[in-house]
């Protein structure tokens, strides 16, 4: 595990803890059931986990709703699993990532509960502006005890936190310290373009024709509620933190920033996120054009010195084989190697390895609170064939989908799309030298990476590898 950089060339898991492996037949998967996969995870060859929050939540929004920041949530497991996770992780080479929630907290979180910090602690306002939650719902309610409105942007059961205070930013560099100092390699850090907010609360413009997709869903740009250039002050503050450690943390933000001009910045000159998502890719259209534009753009925008993260997939959105692919495993595998043959890191979230597609949930087994719910790309992995998968012994919190396909049919078959995303993941192992466009025909994207020539042929959903 000895380069400081590991990174810049990395395949890292997301894992929906939840929804990985449960160990004790309660239907949640959990930290021990982690643990039980990571041969699994070191076969196929990631170098790291990503797991989502695993720290105290209401479990309102599964863990994006933390009621203590030190300690793990019971039924994922406990302290000593968590310790074991690392030590078993870093046995096999794999590194752990935690998912760090900066910009709000439980409304169940002792801040927000004690007088003595709930004012400060959060943001508040007497009237409230017309700022919309990334959910689409109003950002503010109204707190009888304090006859006041505090502001969530997301749910109201996840109250933002003042980043103005500075109690707020020692607090959490306290947080950062604390779980890098347990070995945690680095953190997906949620939200993290929107922690600050205009001081003086003023209203967000509403969006016009030509703003982006994303402002013109919410119906506003969040001029004042996202993006403050001060955001940049406390990413140079955690990398401050993480740079303290050797090897250095790894910072890795959820940035649904939409102007790529924008969203470089958030690199800073090297000293704040060393990998800021761009989620433009995951929103392009499947085809060579479309994707390569947009994989460009990025690429020519990016500094010296800085590294992308691909990702088509996540807890949030329709998983990419059913979005882009509509499950034809051909165009599955054309996807998985243009993400594993990009220069740069590569997140997959669970499942993608299979080509799992997101599943249908009746009504009554939703379980996400938010407006749309998310819950079609959260459900369980499909271990084996069966009805529980091989995933529990118990109820599945959330259905099962499909589990004709899964991994232990797919590691039997050389030809499946699990050895396929694993024979990608040994080859992105050799690919050095920088992206070099080459020409193409229609409806194909070429590149070369060194002395390997990639060709995507969206036409007859093909792939081939030279070199
Ligand atoms: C991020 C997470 C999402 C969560 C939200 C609020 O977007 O990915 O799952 O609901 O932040 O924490």
């Amino acid at each position: 595990m000895g380069d400081p950089e590991w990174w810049q060339n990395a395949v890292i898991y997301q894992l929906y803890v939840r929804s990985f492996a449960d160990s004790d037949g309660d239907g949640v998967g959990d930290i021990p059931g982690i643990v039980s996969r990571l041969d699994y995870l070191s076969w196929l060859g990631v170098d790291a986990i990503w797991c989502t929050p695993v720290t105290a939540s209401s479990n309102h929004d599964h863990g994006y709703d933390v009621t203590h920041y030190r300690a793990i949530e019971p039924s994922l497991g406990t302290m000593e699993d968590f310790d074991r996770l690392i030590a078993e992780a870093e046995s096999r080479g794999i590194r752990v990532l935690l998912d760090l929630v900066p910009n709000h907290t439980s409304i169940d979180h002792p801040w927000f509960t004690s007088p003595g910090t709930r004012r400060s602690y959060y943001v508040w306002a007497d009237r409230p502006n017309n700022w919309v939650s990334s959910l689409h719902i109003p950002a503010w309610s109204y707190d009888e005890a304090e006859g006041s409105y505090y502001l969530h942007s997301y749910l109201p059961q996840q109250p933002d936190l003042n980043w103005w205070n500075d109690d707020v930013r020692a607090e959490f560099d306290d947080i950062l310290a604390f779980w890098f100092d347990k070995g945690v390699a680095g953190f997906r850090i949620d939200a993290c373009y929107v922690i600050l907010k205009d001081r003086q609360l003023r209203d967000n413009p509403v969006a016009r024709k030509g703003d982006h997709m994303w402002d013109l869903n919410r119906g506003q740009r969040p001029v004042h509620s996202a993006h403050q250039p001060e955001v940049h002050d406390v990413l140079r503050r955690w990398r401050a933190v993480a740079d303290r450690y050797d090897p250095p943390r790894l910072l890795m933000g959820a940035t649904w920033v939409p102007e790529p001009a924008d969203l470089v910045a958030y690199y800073g000159k090297g000293d704040e996120l060393q990998l800021p998502q761009y989620f433009q890719l995951l929103f392009s259209d499947f085809g060579a054009d479309a994707l390569r534009s947009c994989a460009e753009t990025w690429l020519e925008t990016l500094g010296p010195g800085d590294t992308p993260v691909w990702l088509a997939s996540n807890h949030d959105l329709s998983r990419f084989p059913t979005r882009w692919c509509d499950g034809d495993d051909r165009k599955t595998r054309l996807a998985l190697a243009m993400l594993l043959t990009l220069p740069g890191a590569c997140v997959l979230f669970q499942g993608d390895e299979i080509g799992m597609e997101d599943t249908v949930i009746p009504v009554a087994r939703l379980r996400d609170s938010a407006p749309w719910p998310r819950d079609a790309s959260r459900t369980p992995m499909p271990w084996q064939r069966g009805h529980l998968g091989g995933f529990t012994t118990g109820e599945p919190w959330l259905p099962l989908g499909d589990t004709e396909r899964n991994v232990a049919d797919q590691m039997a078959d050389p030809d499946s799309v699990l050895n396929e995303t694993r024979r990608l993941i040994a080859l992105k192992k050799r690919l050095t030298g920088p992206y070099r466009p080459l020409p193409a025909e229609d409806d194909h994207w070429r590149y070369r990476r060194g002395a390997v020539a990639v060709d995507l042929d969206f036409a007859g959903s093909a792939v081939c590898i030279d070199g």
